[in-house]
């Protein structure tokens, strides 16, 4: 069934669970999210980015709402990092459940400004708002720089801004960060961190750039003839205790990527010959239905639907 953000969110938080909430750019992609959550009896959150709306726009925004309205489980079809209130309420138009409106990168009372527009225009149509407090960038393996904290989200900011703007879910700067690359080693997650702004909040907190980036991906990827630097993602074990600390939202599309990549790159590399686009798409849509399987695993939302 097609809901809202908060829908899935509230019940998420309350039960220490975090809900996976996987980008999309096209139908082996979107299938590979909701079957799968289906499969698991798991809540799932589909997110379409504006370069994904660019990309695949209505057309893509209904596969995702038919998948999502005939399913067995809650889905949201969220709007990632929407940069404006226009694209907000364009995505609304569209059929999302639930926007994010992302004016982080602006001065506090902006963000407010903005974030406070779309909280009143969503709300008046029954759809849910995240919004984002602080920067996402890394931190320096277990070293934690004042010049570098000053990215991350203050508490007593992240209490003010949710009063000020009624933002249904807040995503917060914790040490993730977007892409591939995370950092050297194991990133730093700032738990305490996260487990103060939960005590001071009691709405959903998000976590962005959340990928594993998994060593067995980068290896196939590699041996099918991929090229990727060093990369690094996100520890299993530091989503599952930021789950604990009040994250219920959790953002993955590096991993989808690379899964599909590799898919697609094993196919051609085996089977040169093969032209048949469902033998090279299929293999890619399971690599990718197992990364969402082992996702809603490390997040605890399996048979929370
Ligand atoms: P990753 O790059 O870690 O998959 O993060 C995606 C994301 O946060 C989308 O908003």
């Amino acid at each position: 069934m097609l809901v809202t953000g908060k829908d899935i969110l509230v019940p998420a938080r309350a039960g220490k669970y975090a809900v996976g909430a996987f980008n999309t750019n096209n139908m082996e992609i979107t299938q590979a999210i909701i079957h799968t959550a289906e499969k698991l009896r798991s809540p799932v959150i589909v997110q379409m980015s504006e370069g994904a709306i660019k990309y695949g726009g209505q057309d893509l925004a209904n596969i995702v709402i038919d998948l999502a309205t005939r399913a067995t489980v809650p889905v949201a079809l969220h709007l990632d990092h929407g940069s404006s209130y226009e694209s907000a309420l364009n995505a609304i138009k569209m059929g999302f459940t639930s926007v994010m409106i992302d004016a982080s990168h602006h001065p506090f009372e902006e963000n407010v400004h903005e974030t406070k527009r779309v909280v009143e225009a969503a709300h008046a149509m029954g759809i849910s708002v995240e919004a984002e407090l602080g920067r996402l960038g890394g931190i320096e393996e277990h070293v934690v720089v004042d010049e570098k904290d000053a990215f991350l989200t203050d508490p007593d900011e992240a209490v003010k801004f949710v009063e000020e703007t009624g933002t249904d879910y807040l995503a917060i700067a914790i040490g993730t960060s977007h892409g591939a690359y995370k950092g050297k080693g194991r990133p730093f997650i700032d738990q305490a961190r996260i487990k103060k702004i939960g005590e001071l909040l009691s709405i959903p907190l998000v976590a962005h750039g959340s990928s594993g980036v998994p060593a067995e991906i980068v290896q196939r990827l590699r041996a099918a003839g991929g090229e990727i630097g060093d990369a690094a993602g996100i520890a299993d074990e530091d989503l599952t205790e930021a789950a604990q600390y009040g994250i219920a939202k959790v953002n993955v599309d590096t991993d989808l990527r690379l899964a599909s990549t590799v898919g697609i790159r094993e196919v051609l590399k085996a089977t040169p010959k093969e032209f048949d686009p469902r033998k090279i798409f299929g293999p890619a849509r399971d690599v990718m239905s197992q990364i969402v399987e082992h996702k809603m695993g490390v997040l605890g939302s399996v048979g929370k639907a």
